[in-house]
């Protein structure tokens, strides 16, 4: 299935590789729903773009916004046909200085906003003949490495979260799990460690679109990486310990 005029929702769409994905979409002829907080980012990010599109502000830690614009999209165009939830709140901490504020304020947005969101489209994407969710987690949710919390933890709930999804819906909605290694963009331009492998926003979105048509359940990308971080994954615990710990001393030498 192309893209040429169906409606796609992105949500976290101002900036990073939501904004990417718009762009590309946008160029293959989608119609669009841009949400994020910054709606003067979204607005330049409609203007900018060819073909007809709609700026939706939304805060997805707000629950009432989110029913509220649940509603005022589903009203606004007749089929909603994908929804890509690219919202993130991105500040990991080692567990000894993790501020319990912003961790709360970090699991409303990463996984309770993306909860409320496929909550309130499912009603409506149940009578459609086709429909899709796309979520975007991490390959940092595979396995909990030092000094990743609580970012990490809202990543491996979201994976978990998507799986249950997956097999709850009925089999016209397609769901997605999008599990991204590091790519440039201003989440990643706060880390000061080295960052093996990290991809242009640019070609993470291409990947991220090239998958959203394709039968796997997982669009997981750069290859390389995640083969890597899925045989950290099925090590002996004691043994993935080790390769963690080093990856960690390597890291704080850098
Ligand atoms: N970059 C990477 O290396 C990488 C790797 C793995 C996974 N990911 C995931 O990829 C997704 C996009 O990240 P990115 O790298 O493109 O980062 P980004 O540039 O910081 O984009 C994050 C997006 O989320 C939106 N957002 C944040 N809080 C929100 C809220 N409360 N309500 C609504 N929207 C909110 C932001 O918009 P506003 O600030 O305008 O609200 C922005 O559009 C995230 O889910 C991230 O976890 C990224």
């Amino acid at each position: 299935m192309r893209f040429q005029g169906q409606h796609i929702w992105i949500i976290g769409a101002s900036s990073g590789i939501g904004k990417a994905v718009a762009v590309e979409l946008a160029q293959q002829g989608a119609s669009l729903i841009l949400s994020a907080r910054n709606s003067e980012a979204l607005v330049a990010l409609k203007d900018s773009l060819p073909g007809k599109h709609k700026v939706y502000p939304l805060d997805v830690a707000d629950n009432v916004a989110v029913e509220r614009v649940i509603q005022e999209v589903t009203n606004e165009v007749n089929v909603l046909d994908r929804v890509i939830y690219m919202a993130a709140m991105y500040e990991p901490e080692y567990i000894a200085n993790m501020d319990l504020d912003k961790a709360s304020m970090m699991l409303r947005v990463n996984i309770l906003g993306a909860m409320g969101v496929v909550k309130g489209v499912l009603p409506v994407m149940e009578t459609q003949p086709y429909a899709q969710i796309a979520i975007c987690a991490s390959s940092a949710g595979y396995t909990g490495l030092a000094g990743g919390q609580p970012y990490s933890a809202t990543k491996a709930a979201l994976i978990n979260f998507t799986e249950s999804l997956a097999v709850e819906v009925p089999k016209h909605i397609d769901v997605k799990l999008i599990n991204p290694g590091f790519v440039k963009t201003p989440l990643t331009d706060k880390n000061q460690f080295a960052m093996p492998m990290i991809m242009e926003v640019e070609d993470a979105a291409k990947c991220l679109i090239g998958g959203l048509n394709n039968n796997n359940f997982e669009i997981a990308f750069p290859k390389k990486f995640i083969l890597l971080l899925k045989l950290i994954c099925i090590l002996p615990a004691r043994l993935q310990q080790k390769v963690k710990h080093k990856l960690a001393n390597r890291s704080s030498e850098k």
